[in-house]
């Protein structure tokens, strides 16, 4: 069987998959929004993660948004958004749509594997039945269906897709073994399992153990701060324990974290389970800016600045360091809260692709003596040379944490 890959959905996950696979097979990289094709195209990547040496296409692989280019595919990668409603409950749109265009082109013997992060049973009982209903197939019989949960961590360079871990699930050895062939041209370390609940599962509760962490941490730095202990300190003496886990507080944001506590709490729930633990984590680091919107004005305070005349500067907009996204990020929550208080609230963040978000301008570049005070919002490597400067000269200075 010759396999014609394609990968549903080219943002931060479907774009390095797609790259990698197009050096081994034929691919098909489709996306909906034709200005995403269209820059890719040219060899431009909004999310700034790949240069358009990385972006030159081998073989006949193509980026698309005609349904057309999908017809001879016969193993689909959906990588498309898994957000959540205003009420945090799971919202699959663009899974459905996604499993809709396909159903349109899918073919006996096709294998369509999902890399969203989804609770356990969304592939089997929500996927495979809507590819069903579009294909007028029988799913495990006339095509199949797989999980395999992507761990891509964005801005990351170390831990890219072809250096970790996946986990791939299907059902059926012949489809292992395909599947196999598939994504060990991504990565050499693959671990196989044929039960797509377990790898479901798997994928989102490494997610919700990690924001427990933090969060737990975030709450011990409230704790510190309001009782004058060093944070910093504490965390380096507990460390020297031989089973201290070492997380550092933040502000979590991104489509993960945020989002994935809910997804599986949500299926929790259909069980007859309420999750006290996950979501409490959630509670503390939702809203963990509101604490450090305190402790700036307080430390703003102790500076002796006049808040309606002093000239601020905000570094770094983004979820988190080194990466171009801005999508749930608490950085801008708490960029929009200052900017109520403080009237010269200037914002600098080089990595963004937009120059405007809502109403605000944000500069990407600046000079130092415009301003009083610089904050320090998101530690990206590349404002590391003019913070070194900034505290050279003694210019007044705060790191969020
Ligand atoms: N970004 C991460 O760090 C990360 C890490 C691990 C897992 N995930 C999960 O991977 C999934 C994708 O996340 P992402 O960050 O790559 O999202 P993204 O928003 O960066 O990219 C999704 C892409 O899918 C496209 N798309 C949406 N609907 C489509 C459709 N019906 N047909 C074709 N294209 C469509 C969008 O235009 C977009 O380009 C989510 O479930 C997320 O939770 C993300």
């Amino acid at each position: 069987m010759i396999i014609k890959p394609s990968i549903i959905g080219l943002g931060y996950v479907g774009l390095p998959l797609f790259l990698k696979l197009q050096k081994k097979f034929n691919c098909v990289g489709f996306d909906n929004d034709i200005l995403r094709v269209k820059t890719l195209q040219k060899g431009l990547d909004a999310n700034k993660e790949y240069t358009k040496k990385e972006l030159h296409l081998k073989n006949k692989s193509i980026f698309t948004s005609n349904i057309e280019d999908l017809k001879e595919s016969n193993f689909f990668i959906v990588a498309v958004p898994t957000p959540v409603f205003q009420n945090n409950s799971p919202n699959l749109k663009y899974i459905k749509k996604s499993c809709q265009l396909i159903g349109k082109v899918l073919k006996k013997n096709d294998i369509v594997f999902f890399e969203s992060t989804f609770y356990p049973g969304i592939t089997e009982n929500y996927c495979a039945k809507l590819l069903e209903k579009y294909s007028k197939l029988k799913s495990n019989k006339n095509f199949f269906v797989g999980y395999s949960p992507e761990r891509i961590n964005p801005g990351d360079k170390e831990h890219s897709v072809d250096k970790i871990n996946k986990i791939v699930s299907i059902t059926g050895l012949k489809n292992l073994k395909i599947a196999k062939q598939v994504y060990g041209s991504v990565t050499k370390q693959i671990s196989l399992t044929n039960n797509i609940k377990e790898a479901e599962s798997a994928k989102v509760i490494e997610n919700i153990q990690r924001d427990l962490n933090i969060g737990l941490m975030n709450e011990i730095y409230k704790v510190c701060y309001k009782s004058n202990i060093n944070f910093s300190n504490v965390i380096k003496l507990a460390s020297t324990k031989w089973n201290f886990l070492k997380f550092d507080p933040g502000l979590v944001g991104g489509h993960c974290l945020p989002v994935d506590p809910y997804y599986y709490s949500s299926f929790a729930k259909k069980k007859g389970i309420k999750t006290e633990v996950i979501l409490s984590g959630r509670k503390i680091n939702n809203s963990m800016y509101l604490f450090m919107y305190d402790k700036i004005i307080k430390e703003i305070k102790s500076f002796k600045l006049n808040l309606k005349k002093t000239k601020i500067l905000v570094l770094g907009l983004t979820y988190k360091k080194n990466v171009s996204d801005i999508r749930n990020s608490f950085a801008l929550k708490l960029y929009k809260l200052l900017k109520k208080k403080i009237k010269n609230l200037d914002v600098c963040d080089p990595l963004l692709a937009k120059k405007k978000v809502k109403n605000i301008n944000i500069l990407k570049n600046f000079n130092v003596n415009d301003y009083e005070l610089i904050l320090n919002f998101v530690d990206h490597d590349i404002f590391k040379k003019k913070i070194l400067k900034i505290k050279k000269i003694n210019k007044k200075y705060l790191d969020l944490f």
